[in-house]
């Protein structure tokens, strides 16, 4: 019966043209399938490790991701990088400043990435927490009850979501794109089709790496999204054990006073 209702109402929500959602502004947000989405879904290892590849060769030159300390890259559950490989990454990429040496030296895994908010960017450790990619219909929030709260879509059809037109404002250039309210972003586009070389070759051309990236993103924001997963799994399968067993309790004791009318 449920069941039934609740896909009566998915496919009525289908049903709304996309168009409906673009008002008021709000941009066009892609419904990619990602690896760590619905009940039992996982981070993607080899997928974060190229979503940090590119944060670190594209994006760390303007955003700082300040609330994620290096150490959590060998995380079980995000990137799984092997703790010497975290240690040369830290100290190769990132210089931290010393208030006891009162100098700069090279980032150690203890240390958090290092913030920046060069040309104005915003800080990426929860931005796929910050931003919703679903809204309504109507103000009802239904879309995010079935697509999920598009916090990684949003981010991947923003990168990707660049039409090539530019307007100059107030002497600041803004850049079209059809994901960000408004539909004018002053980020220029930071991803070109294979500007970042991944190890195992795979695809590097904007729509894959803005989902990488994406991914990243949603791992730096909830890195223990798998352990609340699995967390709540155990919950229910404890519950429902325990259901059974009252019923199966309750009727037992209520045994002897059945049927003795
Ligand atoms: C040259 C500097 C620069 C680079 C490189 C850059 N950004 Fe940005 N980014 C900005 C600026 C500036 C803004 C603020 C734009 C605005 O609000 O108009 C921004 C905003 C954003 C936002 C927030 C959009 C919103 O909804 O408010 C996200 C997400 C983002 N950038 C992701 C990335 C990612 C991922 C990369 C790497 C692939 C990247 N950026 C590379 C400068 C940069």
């Amino acid at each position: 019966m449920f069941k039934k209702l609740a896909t009566g109402a998915a496919f009525a929500l289908a049903m709304i043209p996309a168009a409906s959602y673009a008002a008021g502004g709000a941009g066009h947000v892609e419904d990619y399938d990602f690896s760590f989405e619905g009940p039992f879904g996982t981070y993607d290892r080899n997928q974060l490790q190229r979503g940090l590849q590119i944060y670190t060769e594209v994006c760390a030159a303007c955003h700082g991701l300040k609330l994620v300390p290096i150490r959590t890259l060998s995380d079980e559950g995000g990137p799984q990088m092997p703790e010497d490989q975290v240690r040369a990454y830290a100290a190769d990429n990132f210089s931290v400043y010393d208030p006891e040496l009162d100098e700069d030296r090279p980032a150690k895994p203890v240390d958090h990435f290092p913030e920046n908010n060069n040309a104005g960017a915003p800080d990426l450790s929860m931005m796929a927490k910050a931003r919703a990619g679903f809204h309504g219909p109507y103000g009802l929030g239904l879309n995010q009850l079935f697509k999920g709260m598009g916090g990684a879509e949003y981010i991947a059809s923003l990168l990707a979501g660049y039409t090539g037109e530019t307007k100059e404002e107030a002497g600041t250039t803004f850049y079209e794109n059809t994901a960000f309210p408004g539909g004018w972003i002053s980020m220029a586009p930071p991803l070109s089709d294979e500007q970042v070389e991944f190890a195992d070759g795979h695809a590097n051309d904007v729509e894959a790496m803005s989902q990488d990236v994406a991914a990243f993103l949603m791992w730096t924001a909830e890195p223990k999204m798998m352990a609340r997963k699995q967390a709540g799994f155990v919950g229910v399968l404890f519950l429902t054990l325990l259901s059974v067993m009252l019923y199966l309790t309750n009727k037992r004791l209520w045994a002897p006073h059945k049927g003795k009318h």
